[in-house]
């Protein structure tokens, strides 16, 4: 079968970068945030659940139809029926997505004991039927798969790598963690270096990406065509504009607290904003505040009184007093610790 072209990227001359797939986190809203502050190179969506029932969810293909980004959108599918994976993957096909991309990474208990997301590494000849299947439905788009290097060890990692390779991939992202570490522990580059060799097709390194200098040495170390985002893309939005530059070999511009204020409100004004309760809006601030918490001061201080604040006024005062005080403060280049 010949292989079927990834979408152009920004910046032909440089690696890759992409936003890695989070439920919650990675809707419409938040692709666009991200784009106002510097776009990577491709999205991917939250999952679409498919099981005998699922429907494509309305929200997640809202990141897709209304996507003004200008940015190519994976669409991400977590399952392990494979009829139903087949048939949501032709219908994910109707739409302008960049390609189809299969989870086996999520370590959620719930989400692993019924087998599918990273509960699929523990079954290699499942992964083959359902690679199988898929690649002889998503024929004319990419077809590419995010996962861990294993599920409690890595005996099925090149297993796994090698069925990835028979069925003509076209993107691998990998998480250098197992199932079991969950968001823990070293990450191990060593084994997407040799993912990187044993595959043929190109490989997205993920895991702990914190910073443009990371970016670069995980580049370095483990030979893959670019690098994937996640947590530290929340805690800094700038983080792909500041990877470009380091890959140029260019100063990285400081952001700032003032502009990170900025974001905040952004992250606080969402589009539906007003349907939710005031309650509700706080802990999903919260949420995205405890990424960018380590990033703003050394000592944990802002975290920890954050953390305490309860109502919409405590919090947003806060951080109006943190982050517009003092003009000259800005956003740390990488974590001052790992929260
Ligand atoms: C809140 C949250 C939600 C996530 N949801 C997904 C998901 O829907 N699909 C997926 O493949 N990975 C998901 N992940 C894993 C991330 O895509 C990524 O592999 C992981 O966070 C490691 O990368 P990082 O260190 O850059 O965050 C999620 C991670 C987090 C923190």
């Amino acid at each position: 079968m010949p292989k079927v072209s990834l979408p152009q990227s920004l910046h032909p001359d440089l690696p890759l970068t992409a936003l890695a797939p989070m439920q919650d986190v990675t809707n419409l809203w938040f692709m666009k945030v991200i784009a106002h502050y510097g776009s990577p190179d491709y999205f991917f969506t939250e999952y679409f659940r498919v099981n005998d029932t699922s429907r494509l969810n309305r929200d997640i293909l809202a990141a897709i139809t209304e996507n003004d980004t200008g940015r190519p959108v994976f669409a991400q599918m977590i399952g392990e029926s494979i009829p139903d994976l087949a048939r949501t993957a032709r219908e994910l096909c109707r739409y302008n997505i960049a390609g189809v991309d299969l989870n086996m990474g999520c370590p959620a208990p719930r989400i692993y004991r019924k087998n599918v997301g990273g509960g699929l590494l523990r079954e290699p000849e499942k992964v083959d039927q359902i690679l199988a299947e898929l690649r002889s439905t998503v024929n004319d788009r990419p077809l590419t798969v995010k996962m861990r290097v294993g599920f409690e060890n890595t005996d099925n990692f090149y297993k796994i790598l090698d069925i990835i390779a028979r069925h003509n991939i076209d993107l691998l992202s990998l998480h250098g963690r197992t199932v079991k570490d969950m968001y823990h522990g070293e990450v191990k580059y060593d084994l997407i270096a040799e993912a990187v060799s044993r595959v043929d097709c190109p490989v997205l390194a993920n895991g702990n990406i914190n910073s443009a200098a990371t970016a670069i040495s995980v580049l370095t170390q483990t030979g893959a065509v670019g690098v994937m985002v996640g947590r530290w893309a929340i805690a800094n939005p700038w983080i792909f504009k500041q990877i470009r530059q380091a890959l140029r070999g260019e100063a990285i511009t400081p952001v700032p607290l003032v502009e990170v204020r900025n974001y905040i409100d952004r992250l606080w004004q969402t589009p539906n904003s007003a349907n939710i309760p005031v309650r509700s809006r706080v802990g999903y601030l919260k949420m995205f505040l405890n990424y960018i918490a380590l990033l703003v001061d050394a000592e944990g201080q802002f975290l920890r009184l954050m953390r305490q604040t309860q109502t919409e006024v405590e919090l947003l005062n806060l951080c109006d007093r943190v982050f517009l005080t003092d003009v000259t403060k800005t956003l740390a280049l990488a974590p001052y610790s790992k929260g």
